[in-house]
This record gives C-alpha cells, structure tokens and sequence, in this order.
C-alpha cells in the first residue's frame, strides 16, 4: 500500500500549553486531528469550569487560520485536586465546558505539584462522574520515590486503579499513556468500562533508546519507556483492533533548554508528525486496515461521540523531519526524530 485515507482522526492525550509555546505547537495539532482532549496541567492548573473556558477561548484564538478553525474542536478536562467541588465537575460537565477529569496524583509529573494527595477525598467527585458518564482520566503512576521509576505504573494498577474500580464499577476510566504489558491485560480484562490512550513514542522507543550511545533527553518522559517486552506489547495492543485502546499522543512540548539541563523536564513533542509516526509503526506491524480503527473510531465510541466527518490521506514517501521548531518567543522544541527520515506523509 502506498496511500491510505482514514476518516479524520483525533488525538485523546496533548499538552498544548499557553501563550507563544500554544502558538508554536497549536497549528500541528489542528491540522492533523478534528479533536484533542486538552491536558489541563498549565503553570496555573484548570480546575475550574471558568479556567477551562478561558483556556479553550485561548486556544480558538490561537487557530492559525479560517480552515483550522472549522476543522478542530479542543475538548477541555479539568484536573483534580484535592479539593474539587462536586459542583463544579457536575455544572462544567452538563455545561459542555469539561469533556473529563484529568488526575494526576501529586508530583508524578510536570505541573502536578498540585495534583491528588489523597484519592479518597475525591469520593463524591468519582460518584458524581460515574452518575454523569463522565471519563476520569489517570496518569497512572504512584509517586512513592521508594518504588521503582520503572514499576510505577505497574504498582498503580495493584495499589490503586484495582480497588478503585472495586468501588466505581461502572465509573468510564481512560489509563493515559499506558507503557506496559501489565497496563494492557488489565485494560484488557476491565474493557467496556476501562480504555487506554496508546502514545507513538511508546510504539517506537525502550527504555534503551533513552541511553543509547549517551543520555538522550528528548527521549525522556513520564510515564517513562519500558523494557522491550512492554514495548512490543504494546505495539500488540495498539495494532490489535481492539476498541478499547486509542490514540493519545502525550505531545509534551518543552523548550530545548528546558530538556537540555542538568535536570532535563519530562516531556516528547510528537505533535509535529503524529499521524505519520503512527502509520509508520502500523504499516511495519502490517495492520494499515486497523489505523482508522485506533487513530478514527474507538476514542470517539468509548467517549460516547460521534467519529469525525472528513477524512486525511497519508502517502508512503521519504521526508525529514526538521531539527528544531521554532517558538515565537525565541525558543525552541525539539520534534521526536529530529532530523531523521520517516516513511509515511500526510497529505494537505
Ligand atoms: C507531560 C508534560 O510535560 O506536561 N510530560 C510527560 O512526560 N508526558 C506531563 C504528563 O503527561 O505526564
Ligand atoms: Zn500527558
């Protein structure tokens, strides 16, 4: 095959920032995906219906043109803390304003200092979701610096994601940017009510690929990369056809400076060739015929939505992906495979 046209798919997973960083970053993802669930960990964290209305108005401004504008829909999450209101999670929800929550337990990650200490304070909220239909969205790692960086997510599972959906049996969950074997049969066996977002860095790289020759910062995020074997299961997984995994690119942009540092940030910025980073891993895997499922379909039914009209074309033809993108504050981000050459291309 050396063209495929799948219905225009949409991105479950990005970090799109504020400000010069949003305006930098923003027109890759718009072009690409009719949808993005917008992650909500800003410097300043949106917690509120308010905050997150601001947010998307920010972000519509920042379309670079009239065809980005028609074609993208930002779909915003409100992260939680320990200290959300019921309320709030019900007005921003039946308002339309919030698509889900987005929980980052305490210092797992960047801009998480203000996340969840204690989960069972959020009882109320989790009962008021699983009443609405509303998706609780979790960075699913445990923050307890006496476990491994490497079983993190794996502990999660056993510490707390299993008693939680004990006790929230029809409460929807999406585990982001899931990096292991262990993540994928749960996911697995908890599907119907459990989903998982699948990023293209995961597909692509091991936890080698961090060390490889030297220490390689702009392969560096959270989740961290795993073992091979959790590598290709999740290239299993992903390529399966199985509607319980979808696209989530964890776009994580940082300014070059910030990763190039005695102590680099977490974050991969995969927005500026998503769709062909996925393809690419899709056509060696010999599953084209599942992209449009994983990339198109699944995301939408699990969020109960319609898939998008339209459609993108990707064409197989070598290019280079750029060393650096340029911020219009005079930094810089530096894309995954900078410099290298892919073999799929999309087509617009
Ligand atoms: C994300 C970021 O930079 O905001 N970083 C990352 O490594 N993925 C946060 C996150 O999703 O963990
Ligand atoms: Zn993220």
């Amino acid at each position: 095959m050396t063209e495929i046209t799948i219905r225009r798919p949409d991105d479950w997973h990005v970090h799109l920032r504020d400000d010069a960083m949003l305006e930098a970053v923003l027109p890759f993802t718009a072009r690409q995906f009719g949808r993005a669930i917008v992650m909500p960990n800003l410097a300043a964290p949106v917690t509120t219906p308010a905050m997150a209305a601001d947010y998307r108005r920010r972000i519509l401004q920042a379309l670079p043109d009239e065809k980005a504008a028609e074609n993208f829909i930002p779909l915003m999450t409100c992260y939680l803390t320990d200290d959300t209101a019921v309320n709030d999670i019900q007005n921003g929800y039946a308002d339309g304003v919030f698509a889900a929550a987005k929980l980052y337990p305490a210092n797992a990650t960047t801009n998480s200092a203000h996340g969840v200490t204690d989960i069972t304070r959020l009882e109320p909220v989790f009962a008021k979701m699983q009443e609405m239909g509303m998706p609780l969205l979790l960075h699913g790692e445990v923050t307890d610096p006496a476990v491994d960086i490497f079983d993190r997510e794996a502990v999660y599972i056993d510490q707390v994601l299993t008693p939680l959906i004990e006790e929230f049996p029809t409460l929807k969950i999406v585990m982001e940017h899931v990096t292991t074997k262990d993540a994928v049969k749960f996911v697995r066996a908890h599907k119907g009510q459990m989903a998982a977002t699948i990023t293209a860095h995961h597909l692509m790289i091991s936890r080698n690929d961090i060390f490889a020759g030297g220490i390689r910062p702009h392969r560096y995020c959270l989740p961290i990369a795993k073992r091979e074997v959790h590598r290709l299961a999740l290239r299993e997984a992903a390529t399966s056809g199985d509607s319980c995994f979808f696209l989530g690119t964890d776009t994580a942009p940082h300014p070059i400076d910030d990763k190039e540092a005695a102590c680099g940030c977490a974050g991969i910025f995969t927005a500026a060739n998503a769709l062909e980073l996925y393809t690419q891993v899709f056509d060696e895997e010999n599953a084209l015929d599942r992209l449009e499922g994983f990339a198109s379909l699944h995301g939408p039914a699990f969020y109960g939505m319609d898939a998008n009209e339209g459609s993108v074309t990707l064409v197989k033809e070598n290019w280079r992906v750029p060393g650096t993108i340029a911020v219009p504050d005079g930094s810089s981000v530096h894309p995954f495979r900078a410099g290298e050459t892919l073999n799929w291309k999309l087509k617009n």
